[in-house]
C-alpha cells in the first residue's frame, strides 16, 4: 500500500521511519513545503530500509500522492511549552484549508489519518473540508495515551504494556479519560491481577499513573521541545492496521455521537481495516467516568462548533 505523508517535521518523519521498521507500507512518499527537508529525512529513512522492511520511501510533490491508500496529516505548528492541544487550534485550521483540498485532489480514494493537535479537532476539520465520509477520516486520538496507560500499568504491574488491556478515551488532551474500571490484566480485573502480582493499585499509584498519562506531554516538550516517538509508533499502527486490513481495536478519533454529544470527534475503541472505521465500542464505565467522557465530548463539539465550518 502506498502511503503519503504531509509534514516532513519531526512526527511525520517518525511515523515514516517506524512504517519502514515495521513494514506497515511498501511505498511511502514524503511532502513538505520545506522540499529540502523532505528529500533529506526521506534519504535518512531510506538508510534504515535494509534493517527493516523493503519499503521505498521518497520526497514529492502532492501530485505523488496519486493511488495512495493512506496520507497522514501531520503537518502545523507543534505545542509550545506550557500551551494547549486546544490553544493550537486557530493556528493549524488555517493550515489545513489549502492541504485537505490538495490531498483530496490527487488521492480521492485515501483514507486521511490526522495526527495534528489538537487532533480531534482538527480531524473532524478535515472530515469536514473533504466531505469524505466519516469511517475515512481518522484522527490519531488516544492511541498514544492508551499506549502510555499500557506502559505506566506494565511496569507498575511488572509484566509486559501488550498483556495490559486498558483505554485512554475521549480527547487527546487535558479532558481525557482512563476507563480505569474497564482495565484488565491477563483476563482478569486491574485490582486482582494487582493483588495476585502483590503490586497492589493505591490511591497513590493511580494517581501518579493518571498524571504521568495525562502530563506526558508537557513533561517531554519542557525537555525536548516537541514529542514524537510516540506518536510516530501510533500512526504506523493505525497504518498497519489499514494496509493489512486487521480490523484492529485501537482508539482512534472519528466523528459520531458519543453519550448524547452529536457530531463530535473524540477517542473509543473502534474496529479499523482497510476501509477505515468499521465499528465502534462502548466501554463499561463506571457513572464518574461516563459523565467525564460525555464532558470531554462535549468541550471538543464545543469547541469544533466556534470555527463555525
Ligand atoms: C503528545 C502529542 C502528540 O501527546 O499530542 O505527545
Amino acid at each position: 500500500m502506498k502511503l503519503g505523508i504531509i509534514g516532513a517535521g519531526m512526527v511525520g518523519s517518525a511515523a515514516a521511519f517506524s512504517c519502514v521498521m515495521r513494514g506497515a507500507a511498501s511505498r511511502i512518499v514524503l511532502v513538505d513545503l520545506n522540499e529540502a527537508r523532505a528529500r533529506a529525512e526521506a534519504e535518512d529513512i531510506a538508510h534504515a530500509v535494509p534493517f527493516g522492511a523493503a519499503v521505498q520511501i521518497d520526497a514529492g510533490t502532492y501530485a505523488d500522492l496519486s493511488g495512495a491508500g493512506v496520507v497522514i496529516l501531520a503537518c502545523g505548528v507543534s505545542q509550545k511549552p506550557g500551551e494547549t492541544r486546544l490553544e493550537l487550534l486557530s493556528r493549524n485550521a488555517k493550515v489545513f484549508g489549502t492541504v485537505v483540498a490538495e490531498v483530496t485532489r490527487h488521492a480521492p480514494d485515501a483514507i486521511l489519518l490526522v495526527a495534528s493537535n489538537p487532533v480531534d479537532i482538527m480531524g473532524q476539520v478535515t472530515q469536514a473540508l473533504s466531505g469524505l465520509p466519516k469511517a475515512r477520516v481518522i484522527g490519531s486520538g488516544t492511541i498514544l495515551d492508551t499506549a502510555r496507560f499500557r506502559w505506566l500499568l506494565g511496569r507498575h504491574l511488572g509484566i509486559a504494556p501488550r498483556s495490559v488491556h486498558a483505554y485512554v478515551l475521549g480527547e487527546h488532551g487535558d479532558s481525557e479519560v482512563l476507563a480505569w474500571s474497564a482495565a484488565r490484566a491477563g483476563s482478569v480485573s486491574l485490582e486482582s491481577f494487582a493483588a495476585q502480582m502483590r503490586s497492589p493499585l493505591t490511591d497513590a499509584a493511580r494517581t501518579e499513573i493518571d498524571a504521568g498519562v495525562r502530563r506526558a506531554a508537557y513533561t517531554i516538550i519542557k525537555g525536548k521541545g516537541a514529542t514524537w516517538y510516540g506518536i510516530g509508533a501510533g500512526l504506523a499502527r493505525i497504518v498497519a492496521a489499514i494496509s493489512a486490513d486487521e480490523q484492529a481495536v485501537l482508539t482512534v478519533s472519528t466523528v459520531s455521537d458519543v453519550l448524547g454529544v452529536k457530531d463530535v470527534a473524540c477517542s473509543l475503541p473502534r474496529v479499523v481495516g482497510r476501509e477505515g472505521v468499521s465499528a465502534e465500542l462502548m466501554p463499561d464505565l463506571s457513572r464518574p467516568e461516563q459523565e467525564a467522557l460525555a464532558t470531554s465530548a462535549g468541550l471538543l463539539k464545543d469547541s469544533f462548533d466556534k470555527l463555525g465550518l
